[in-house]
């Protein structure tokens, strides 16, 4: 036996490793989708932190510590004692492109997906504290298996080490045409002016706040899905990943 190897102290636990992948950018841009698309074919786990914003805006809105105004201030406290209590894990729906939350043991429907639920995120997301209760939580999801990261600051800010990192974009413009055609796919009318409004106001506050904008880490892979389909953007991720040592 070498010196180095008897040094070693048998007792000290294991270190695993495991690898992992951040999508960021703003909504519509078909993140969600890729995301969902990798971490079934990886296995891994899939961390959708747009829901857990979504999930304190919502709550927010229900305790009336937000509401529609954005000029109206918010209770910082009031707010981040609601995030505290909130016990939020996510389960990958290997039938259909989404995941299941489950907020306090309770599965939560598609009832935070909607365009005023992201705006009550938004909200939300601006508060330091409120970023900080939630870091916890979403890196240790990146303790038990692979994982797959989607949302505006996890290659910047949750996981700056991740093995690959994907800024996912589009313009404004194809991004509200994207909304408008699921929204009268799903049988909903939908106006295209207040659509585009809405993303643009949402880009806006999520780019330029001060608390971890939304922004492409410096060692970011690119991607303008204006003109892509969902699968061009997918082979483009999963042959920047493999080539990142990301083996499917
Ligand atoms: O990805 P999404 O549309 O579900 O996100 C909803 C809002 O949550 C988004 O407008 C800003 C905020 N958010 C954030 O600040 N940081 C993240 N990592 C993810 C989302």
């Amino acid at each position: 036996m070498t010196d180095a190897m008897s040094a070693i102290d048998s007792s000290t636990p294991t270190k695993h490793y495991y690898p992992i992948i951040c999508i960021d950018g703003p909504s519509g841009a078909g993140k969600g989708t890729a995301a969902w698309r990798l971490a079934k074919d990886l296995e891994y786990q899939l961390l959708d932190s747009g829901a857990l914003y979504r999930i304190v805006g919502l709550k927010a809105f229900e305790a009336g510590l937000i509401s529609s105004d954005t000029t109206q201030p918010i209770d910082e406290a009031a707010l981040l004692a609601l995030t505290q209590d909130l016990h939020i894990a996510f389960e990958l729906n290997h039938e259909s492109v989404c995941i299941d939350i489950v907020v306090n043991g309770k599965i939560v429907g598609q009832k935070v997906r909607n365009e005023t639920v992201g705006g009550y995120a938004s909200q939300v997301a601006v508060f330091p504290s409120v970023r900080e209760a939630l870091l916890a939580l979403q890196q240790d999801m990146a303790t038990r298996s692979g994982l797959v990261a989607d949302g505006r600051d996890m290659g910047t800010v949750v996981f700056p080490n991740a093995d690959a990192k994907i800024f996912l974009s589009a313009s404004a413009e194809s991004r509200a045409k994207r909304r408008v055609a699921q929204l009268n796919t799903s049988g909903q009318q939908a106006d295209f002016d207040a659509i585009l409004n809405t993303i643009k106001a949402r880009d806006e506050r999520d780019e330029n706040r001060d608390a971890s904008p939304s922004k492409p880490a410096t060692d970011a892979l690119y991607i303008d899905s204006s003109t892509l389909d969902a699968d061009e953007v997918y082979q483009q991720i999963k042959a920047y990943c493999q080539g990142q040592g990301i083996c499917f």
